[in-house]
């Protein structure tokens, strides 16, 4: 038996047990901040276990693991990689295919993530300047005539980042920001990042690593603004769509491997500055340009929601992956099916701005697994049978078919078994919605 752990309990991690799980000579042993009900189903049919305790404790997740006779382990969310729980498995004799803290940075420093990029002379980074002084920051944003993004360096959930005319209405508004993120260290340190502001559709590229290699998964376009339309708060993304060719509607080969390229070279020098190795989810986060695919940001991760979007179609067993990308043997391992995707996320009711929690969900589950739909638990609990609502998004929920629009018919139908206080962006995935992103580039690249 392969005695698998996994550290985390979000939709994300859902769909990684799930495709794990297909592995019949897997047992899973997840640890978990709270239990989710999927996976801790999955650990039950699997014979194996879970706990719940604190993910970000590497000590905790350690101790836990030492008696399991655990064979391969996934340290899945950022703020956890952050932590060195990959580093303290390891120092442990158990095997990760995560990245250790130092390769996971290129997440949680978004200052050094920048800086490799410039070193090391990788294509499409955008104008950028990290700044501690006010004055200084200032000056950039000035110099740029208020177009610029402002970023905390720090993992923010998702939420810290501000973009001039989204959520910052003028040159002042941005400043303003930037000083609050100097001052209030939002992020976790007095250092801000500020870019150029690109302009264009975005799009995600994530890929398996040993460390030398990457196996590329289908790309995926996440929707993070909470409303129908891309209009308000950022969110931690609340849906998104892959296309059954692994490209996207606006995105064609030849710019998909320039993407490519770039996510290549930036493992590359990684290794040559650190003398490491990156191993584990390379995630890049891109946007389509009249330049060509910029990078917007990289993560140490798969993810949430795209990791739904692509394992739900791996048709290769996820474990096997995972122990090449550990042992360094990586080659094109990964095949996934040639089918459109579509996730719609379930968030609870005045998400992301003051959600309103412990409300009960009613599934139809056989009127959801009859029209091939799937769904993916995130932030509820489970009481006596009934799933309740959290605070964060509540349940991913997974439309298939031959092409986007088929995918995303399935899974509007199935958000429509799940009923309670909760709703989702009915517009992901849909004719109107894709056709506006393609008129979108082919206006940008005339
Ligand atoms: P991040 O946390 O870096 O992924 O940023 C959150 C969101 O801000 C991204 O998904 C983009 O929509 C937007 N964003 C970040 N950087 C830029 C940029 N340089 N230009 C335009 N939009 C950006
Ligand atoms: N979907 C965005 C993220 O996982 O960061």
């Amino acid at each position: 038996m392969k005695n698998f752990l996994l550290v985390g309990n979000g939709a994300r991690e859902h769909a990684i047990a799930d495709a794990v799980c297909r592995n019949k000579d897997v047992k899973l042993f997840a640890y978990m901040s709270a239990k989710n009900p999927g996976i801790a189903a999955l650990c039950e049919k699997s014979n194996g276990e879970f706990t719940i305790g604190d993910i970000h404790s590497a000590n905790a997740v350690v101790e836990w693991a030492s008696s399991k006779n655990i064979s391969l382990a996934f340290p899945s969310p950022d703020a956890v990689l952050e932590a060195g729980v990959t580093d303290a498995l390891e120092r442990a004799g158990i095997k990760c295919a995560a990245p250790v803290r130092e390769a996971a940075r290129v997440e949680w420093d978004k200052a050094y993530a920048r800086e490799l990029m410039r070193d090391f002379g990788i294509e499409g980074c955008p104008r950028f300047g990290i700044f501690e002084k006010e004055e200084e920051a200032e000056k950039f944003v000035r110099s740029l005539k208020g177009n610029v993004v402002v970023k905390p360096v720090g993992l923010t959930g998702g939420k810290g980042v501000q973009v001039a005319g989204v959520h910052l209405k003028d040159e002042e508004a941005v400043i303003s920001y930037a000083k609050e993120v100097l001052n209030r260290k939002i992020g976790g340190k007095a250092q801000v990042v500020l870019e150029e502001k690109l302009e264009g559709e975005e799009f995600t590229l994530q890929a398996f690593s040993d460390g030398e290699n990457l196996c590329f998964m289908p790309l995926v376009q996440d929707h993070k603004l909470a409303y129908v339309g891309d209009k308000g708060p950022n969110t931690g993304g609340m849906g998104s769509y892959s296309q059954e060719d692994g490209l996207l509607p606006f995105v064609s080969k030849e710019q998909c491997e320039k993407a490519k390229k770039i996510m290549l070279k930036v493992i590359a020098a990684f290794s040559k500055k650190t003398g490491l190795k990156y191993r584990g989810v390379l995630y890049g986060q891109f946007m389509l340009t009249k330049k060509g695919p910029m990078v917007i940001e990289f993560n140490a991760r798969f993810g949430d929601p795209e990791a739904m979007n692509v394992l739900s179609l791996l048709k290769s067993d996820l474990y096997g992956i995972f122990e090449k990308m550990q042992s360094g043997e990586l080659k094109d391992d990964a095949v996934f099916e040639k089918k459109a995707s579509v996730c719609k996320y379930l968030v609870p009711e005045g998400y992301p701005i003051k959600s309103v929690t412990d409300q009960p969900l009613k599934i139809d589950a056989q009127k959801i697994q009859k029209s091939g739909a799937k769904m993916y638990y995130a932030s509820v609990y489970e009481k006596e049978g009934v799933i309740y609502t959290q605070s964060s998004r509540s349940i991913g929920v997974m439309g298939f078919g031959k092409t986007i629009f088929e995918a995303e018919k399935i899974a509007e139908e199935a958000c429509g078994a799940i009923t309670g206080k909760v709703w989702h962006r009915e517009d992901i995935g849909t004719r109107e919605l894709v056709e506006k992103r393609i008129a979108h580039i082919k206006r940008l690249l005339s």
